[in-house]
């Protein structure tokens, strides 16, 4: 679609009313058509500043003729004066809801009602995300925006009017600026929430600010639109998908496909995912599919919502008291449910960092038991307000570690006990110190055995020097009896040694042995730096100091701003790595590890993909995704995470991330598989 064109433009101190009010009338339409590119069509056709430009200037108009602003100008946008209360609204027709099925069976059954119900042998189904915000109902007049409600009780609703405005994405006035036949009147009912990286910064803001923070973008979104001071909900990043053509309107197409067609032609923001289906396995296929998205949807969904396409249908089928017969809610598991937490207790990690951890009444949540979590440190403990015995919200989603989301605090009974990280390490009954500035709290004793296992298994796993059957149990007992005191004592075993201990045979033996001895040639510089175990060192940087560094012994011998000049790498990085070295325990540790054969080089840094920037997504079959973020960065290519206009390539692998895909053909970038990859790294596929 063409740009519209602009109309000459006089200086707003020249213009007759006659001719503000029709210049008003014009910049409204064209305000509300760049809202519609922009927000509907995600395709927008003038530069931020251009439509600035618009809005100032009919700012300079509606100043300068204050009788010429319309309740459905842009300009109305920001707010206006608080309220005592809400209005009241009646809905025209009852706001209902959906009754939910929790599985394939339960969703057929829906299915099989409805062919019985309509005498069909096929219905149409058309589905879309179940979004977990609040809903909204929209009511326009000849084309403006006459009122906007909330659900309420689903009869009578609280008037939003003013709320709802401020949000850019409810078009103030329909098909501004396109050929476009407007209903006289059209009710429209649709979902206002808040999206997840909007979620994150507001919330970080709020914080900062030390205002009420959310624990969910759900509640935000509803916190913001109902506030009687719609000044504050203009501050909020609201958003808006609209889900329905109210049956009261004067237009009500014959379907629920053409609705959201006509809905998105009068510059309502619908859903891309929405889709139809022949038959319920398409419609089944379809919900797997967005049960395994949702994590990489930008917003919150919390289940797919189907709709018998047909609004015959629709009325052969009828209602309940208060949800459809041609409609359901399928639900996915929950990521989030509420347990109790019975104890804390204390863990120490491999640098002697205390971690405190709720040991859960165990949960199912989105299929998986969780019983116990960590709450990271002293610090969260405290913010949150965590006791043992409390009633706590805990979260696991997709790959995220499950978390404490907040405590319930109308289940408090008072016996809870604040809980605080003990002063002696619980295992070496060292003492326990906390750096000033740092949130972590460690046991100072070197040689306390819950560091050295640790660090044991942290040198053995996949990631550092994948040496397989070195785990947990294996450590403890290497330990038990004396085996070894740090990693370089394992290239001291012998099978004999291993024989004594329970969990071996001769033939295990032999393989742990060898397995350890092998990565005296499988080691790279990269894993062995990530394997030594220095606090903030992770993969990334284990990488990144491979680009400076050529072997173990440079690293060892460069000092702090050497190491700080390595992009990315911040100060404490920097001194926490030279500390690190600085120890005379750690420096033997290096010196042993190299008598035993342990010296990798780094490998030289290639050109190949100099100065091209990739993105990995889903799982390639040569490689993990961290080896092949070590092998774009090797040939000086930037590895990052999400797709945006300046990403030359996305790798495809399997189950590749939705959204990382259709932002790739939003921006243009080239798609690549598996096999194109490795041609580009100059590796055989
Ligand atoms: S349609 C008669 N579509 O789910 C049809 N609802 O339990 C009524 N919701 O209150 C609802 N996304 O807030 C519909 N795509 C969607 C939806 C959706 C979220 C919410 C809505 C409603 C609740 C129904």
């Amino acid at each position: 679609m063409p740009a519209r064109q602009k109309a000459p433009k006089k200086d707003v101190g020249e213009l007759t009313k006659r001719q503000a009010r029709k210049r008003a009338d014009g910049l409204r339409d064209d305000i509300e058509f760049h809202n519609y590119r922009y927000y509907v069509l995600d395709d927008p056709v003038i530069s931020d500043a251009e439509y600035d430009e618009l809005k100032s200037e009919l700012q300079a108009i509606e100043e300068r003729f204050p009788d010429l602003v319309t309740p459905d100008s842009p300009t109305q946008r920001v707010g206006g004066a608080p309220k005592e209360g809400f209005r009241t609204v009646e809905h025209e027709s009852p706001m209902l809801s959906l009754d939910t099925v929790n599985d394939a069976d339960a969703f057929r059954r829906f299915y099989e009602n409805a062919l019985r119900g309509t005498g069909k042998e096929r219905i149409t189904l058309v589905g879309e995300p179940k979004f977990d915000g609040l809903s909204v109902e929209f009511v326009y007049d000849n084309g403006k925006l006459s009122s906007a409600s909330t659900r309420g009780d689903g009869t009578t609703g609280e008037d939003v009017t003013a709320n709802v405005k401020t949000i850019g994405e409810v078009p103030l006035r329909l098909g501004a600026g396109r050929e476009v036949s407007i209903p006289r009147h059209l009710v429209v009912r649709g979902e206002v929430y808040m999206e997840r990286p909007a979620f994150e910064e507001f919330n970080r803001r709020q914080e900062e600010e030390g205002a009420k923070t959310f624990a969910n973008p759900r509640n935000a979104a509803a916190g913001s639109l109902r506030q009687l001071d719609p000044s504050i909900t203009a501050r909020r990043p609201l958003s808006v998908y609209f889900w329905q053509v109210g049956p009261s309107s004067s237009r009500v197409p014959d379907s629920h496909w053409t609705s959201l067609e006509m809905l998105e032609e009068l510059g309502f923001r619908t859903n891309a995912r929405n889709e139809r289906f022949e038959n319920e396995d398409e419609a089944i296929e379809w919900y797997e599919n967005m049960a395994r998205d949702r994590d990489d949807l930008p917003y919150e969904i919390d289940g797919c919502v189907f709709k018998v396409n047909s609004v015959d249908d629709q009325n052969v089928l009828g209602t309940r008291a208060a949800s459809p017969r041609w409609a359901i809610a399928w639900k996915f598991p929950a990521q989030r449910k509420t347990t109790k937490i019975n104890e804390i207790e204390a863990n120490v990690g491999r640098t002697g960092k205390l971690t405190p951890v709720a040991l859960l009444e165990p949960v199912q949540i989105g299929g998986v038991e969780v019983s116990r979590v960590s709450l990271h440190n002293q610090d969260e403990v405290d913010r949150k307000d965590i006791r043992v015995g409390d009633t706590v919200l805990v979260e696991r989603a997709g790959d995220v570690i499950p978390h404490v989301v907040q405590v319930v605090k109308d289940k408090r009974t008072g016996n809870e006990k604040k809980y605080h990280l003990p002063k002696k390490c619980p295992v070496c009954a060292g003492p326990v110190s906390r750096v000033e500035g740092e949130a972590a709290s460690r046991c100072t004793n070197a040689a306390c055995p819950a560091q050295l296992k640790e660090k044991l298994t942290h040198y053995g796993s996949r990631a550092a020097l994948d040496i397989e059957g070195l785990g947990d149990k294996t450590a403890e007992a290497l330990l038990e009896r004396s085996l070894v005191e740090d990693v370089a004592d394992l290239y001291e075993l012998e099978p004999d040694d291993l024989i004594e201990l329970p969990t071996f045979a001769e033939k295990s033996a032999q393989n742990l042995v060898e397995a350890i001895r092998e990565t005296k040639e499988t080691a790279t510089l990269a894993r062995l730096i990530y394997a030594l175990g220095i606090p903030n060192v992770g993969k990334t940087v284990a990488t990144d100091l491979t680009m400076r560094f050529g072997s173990l012994e440079e690293l060892a011998g460069a000092d702090r701003e050497a190491i700080q000049q390595i992009e990315g790498l911040g100060p404490t990085v920097a001194s926490s790595i030279s500390e690190w070295f600085e120890n005379a325990r750690n420096r033997k540790l290096v010196k042993r590890l190299r008598e035993h054969g342990l010296d990798p080089r780094a490998e030289e840094r290639g050109t190949r993909l100099a100065g091209k920037t990739f993105v990995v997504t889903g799982s390639l079959a040569s490689m993990s995704r961290d080896e092949a973020k070590e092998a774009i960065v090797r040939q000086g290519g930037e590895a990052t995470g999400s797709v945006s206009g300046k990403t030359d390539y996305l790798v495809v692998g399997r189950n590749p991330g939705a959204s990382k895909t259709s932002a790739a053909e939003k921006h243009g970038t080239t798609v690549i598989d598996e096999k194109e990859f490795l041609e580009l790294l100059g590796r055989k596929s």
